[in-house]
């Protein structure tokens, strides 16, 4: 099976980097408690970021992050305030949560292209005093950024916690970190899930100011992380140089499937800064490429109703052979009409 359903990073470590981990692994107490303030990977985080280890909060996950935020911000009385389509676990722990979500819709734009509801977002932002809003950047699925310019003044104009979800953010270049220590209503979510492939370890990470840390910290379950995924981690984000040259090849391959993709008849699709892309077919149902494709074994993503799109579907750049196979198993099924 081809896998290009989760936007997993494709490649695993090298094998020495396999061997450290193993060695770390051989090593470990297992029958201790994690360090509850897991303070290497902080100062690996800090390192990697550079913002203040004490101000870095991990989770398993960038999701188990998500919920936090909606523990400490949500409930009956807040609001949940992002667009749709987007990352689904936003509104998955506002349901959890209790918390109403006020969903804003993205329109199609004069150009064909999408045009994101900024105005909507920030009514929302002015009309509710309690509550929480999640913007993401690159949007997961649709793949574009958020305007600079914007955020700044949606940040100026809502006392309100923004939280940018930079989850694709080694793949798109653009960060907003800079804008950490000007605003205190600013959040930014990552995830080591992606860029340094440890999907199946569980790390993610929230940069934040102080306020938040602590309100989130309070909340956090002492031993959130394990001991290995910790350690795993920080090891990992030794190999910067081994990262930064798979998401050269990464982006490349989004490049590369972007225009393979452009070029088929009927078919739309859209820019993307993350490691996937979004596309829809004209004379075929989405939802029948991707039974067909997946009885080729090849597995992507397929949406039945998202938002205004209707039916799309979302390809993860893999690796060269991946994206090679999966392109030429979806012109022979686009072919079979
Ligand atoms: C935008 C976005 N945020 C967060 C996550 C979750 O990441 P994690 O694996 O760290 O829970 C994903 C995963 O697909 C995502 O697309």
């Amino acid at each position: 099976m081809i896998k290009l359903d989760a936007n997993e990073n494709p490649y695993r470590p090298p094998e020495a980097l396999c061997c450290r981990l193993g060695e770390f692994s051989r090593q470990l107490d297992y029958n201790r408690y994690p360090d509850k303030t897991y303070s290497d990977l902080r100062l690996a985080l800090s390192e990697y970021c550079d913002w203040p280890a004490e101000l870095i909060l991990a989770g398993n996950g960038s999701d188990e992050l998500i919920l936090l935020l909606l523990l400490a911000y949500g409930g009956p009385a807040s609001r949940m305030i992002t667009v749709q389509p987007t990352f689904t676990m936003y509104s998955h722990y506002a349901r959890a949560t209790g918390t109403p979500a006020v969903e804003m819709l993205y329109r199609r734009g004069e150009n064909g292209g999408l045009d994101y509801p900024e105005q909507e977002i920030m009514a929302a932002a002015r009309e509710n005093c309690s509550g929480i809003i999640f913007l993401c950047s690159p949007n997961n699925p649709t793949g574009e950024l958020r305007s600079r310019d914007w955020l700044v003044k949606l940040l100026e104009r809502t006392e309100l916690p923004v939280v940018v979800d930079e989850a694709y953010y080694e793949f798109s270049g653009e960060t907003v970190m800079d804008l950490l220590g000007k605003y205190d209503n600013l959040i930014i979510l990552r995830t080591l899930s992606k860029a340094f492939g440890l999907a199946g370890l569980r790390v993610g990470y929230l940069l934040s100011p102080p306020a938040v840390y602590q309100k989130l910290e309070e909340l956090r379950s002492p031993y959130n992380i394990s001991r290995y995924s910790a350690g795993a981690a920080s090891i990992l984000l030794e190999a910067r140089e081994y990262y930064q040259s798979c998401w050269e090849k990464i982006k490349c391959g989004r490049e590369f499937l972007y225009r393979e993709l452009s070029r088929l008849q009927g078919l739309t699709v859209y820019p993307s800064r993350g490691n996937y892309l979004l596309f829809q077919t004209e004379d075929k149902p989405e939802i029948e490429v991707y039974q067909s494709l997946l009885e080729r074994e090849v597995k992507i993503r397929c949406w039945d109703d998202l938002a205004f799109f209707g039916q799309a579907l979302r390809v993860s750049a893999g690796r060269r052979e991946e994206n090679e196979l999966f392109l030429s198993e979806l012109t022979e099924v686009l072919k079979e009409g």
